[in-house]
């Protein structure tokens, strides 16, 4: 069991942990969420490990990286919001901390987002949108279409207004997992780099886990962290399974030379054809376009018709696009949960944690999930912020209908 999909490492190649016995913590799945929650641990003092093939990897390795609590803002999710907007705002000490702990930088970058219209249509969604943001006291103000191209000169001349928010950033999550890693190896956490198979599970509490070689690591608290597999580990009791399913998204990265800059100065999005697109472009030159969201399972194919899509949608917002050389295509796993919403803290199985479920957020929330992880695995307690979280919330509709289906 493993954060990662088939996309690749982030890993830095060292030599596995050796397995040894007794941990305080152990973190099933290293990818972003995986890894911030055994750094924050093991700066807490705790003796952590890590079980993941490949550290790093997952499904940052796909994820374009938008820090978009207001943009990315949806009816019915306003507990979200809050932690969202938490973590956003913790992000440049975050990404300060970690280059010192890390030596590396994360591309963390304050360039705001451009929200578009391109039809009548889209604005009255995009109108609809600013309303939401407005109510909740969000800072965004509504561009008309010259304004948004005064801004960005590269956006098609027909669209028809949009919403600038200059709080919505970036972070390049390749980077970051590259950066987690490094610092969880020089904060002394042991990365053991093979599959956890299944949980160990000892009279009434979680023990720790067996990995794929066979060999066993014991743990005082073990954490459920990996992505969209988090529901996968054998040995877990039934009511305690996370409801986590896997999104896949496809993403493309296109590169912009360096005559064309500045391509596009902030994230630019929009909604086409009720599909989401967007554009993130880094001050390397790259440039990340996603994303499709498709209920398929694993399959993590890239399709000609997911590239199309996107392309497409693309070209409509930017046409200038199609000049750029298209340098990568992929598709990763989005951690998808009931209420879109991530689930963190103790489960109803002593000493079992999650940290899963960060759906469409996992880049945005890296921060504080672990801050509130470390939180929970030193003191016992969430702090407050995150207790509306807890995995618990789906653990009564879980015993409900195990009750009726006996
Ligand atoms: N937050 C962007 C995505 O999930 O595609």
């Amino acid at each position: 069991m493993h954060a990662s999909d088939n996309t690749g490492s982030g890993g830095s190649g060292r030599r596995d942990a050796p397995a040894s016995a007794g941990y305080d913590v152990l973190v099933v799945g290293g990818g972003i969420i995986g890894l911030v929650t055994a750094w924050r641990a093991a700066q807490r003092g705790l003796r952590t490990a890590v079980a993941d093939p490949s550290p790093g990897g997952g499904a940052a390795q796909v994820a374009a990286g938008m820090l978009a609590a207001v943009t990315e803002l949806h009816y019915g999710e306003e507990t979200l919001l809050g932690l969202n907007l938490a973590s956003a705002e913790r992000y440049p000490d975050f990404a300060a901390e970690l280059r010192e702990a890390s030596g590396l930088d994360i591309g963390y970058r304050a360039c705001g987002t451009l929200a578009i219209a391109l039809d009548a249509d889209d604005r009255v969604h995009m109108r609809e949108l600013h309303a939401l943001q407005l109510r909740y006291g969000l800072d965004s103000q509504w561009l008309t279409g010259r304004e948004c191209r005064r801004l960005e000169p590269m956006l098609a001349p027909g669209v028809r207004g949009g919403l600038r928010v200059d709080g919505d950033h970036q972070a390049d999550p390749r980077r970051l997992a590259a950066a987690l890693v490094r610092a969880c190896e020089r904060a002394g956490v042991e990365l053991h780099r093979r599959c956890a198979r299944r949980l160990t599970v000892l009279g009434d509490r979680a023990a720790g886990a067996v990995l794929d070689d066979g060999s066993e690591l014991a743990a005082e608290q073990t954490v459920l962290a990996a992505g969209s597999r988090s529901g996968r580990l054998d040995g877990v009791p039934e009511h305690v399974v996370p409801p986590v399913r896997p999104v896949k998204g496809q993403v493309l990265r296109l590169r912009v030379p360096d005559t064309y800059a500045p391509f596009l100065s902030r994230t630019v999005r929009a909604v086409v054809r009720g599909g989401q697109v967007y554009l993130v472009p880094r001050e390397s030159g790259e440039l990340v376009v996603g994303a499709t969201s498709e209920e398929l399972g694993w399959d993590t194919t890239v399709t000609a018709g997911g590239v199309y899509e996107l392309l497409r949608d693309a070209h409509e917002l930017v046409p200038g696009l199609t000049e750029l050389p298209l340098v990568e295509t992929r598709a990763g796993l989005r951690p998808g949960s009931p209420d879109n919403a991530p689930l963190l803290g103790p489960t109803e199985l002593p000493g079992l944690h999650l940290a899963t479920g960060h759906y469409r957020n996992g880049v945005l929330l890296t921060p504080v999930t672990g801050d509130a992880m470390a939180e929970v695995l030193a003191t016992g307690e969430l702090p407050e912020e995150a207790r509306p979280f807890t995995p618990r919330r789906f653990a009564s509709a879980s015993r409900r209908l195990q009750e009726l289906t006996v």
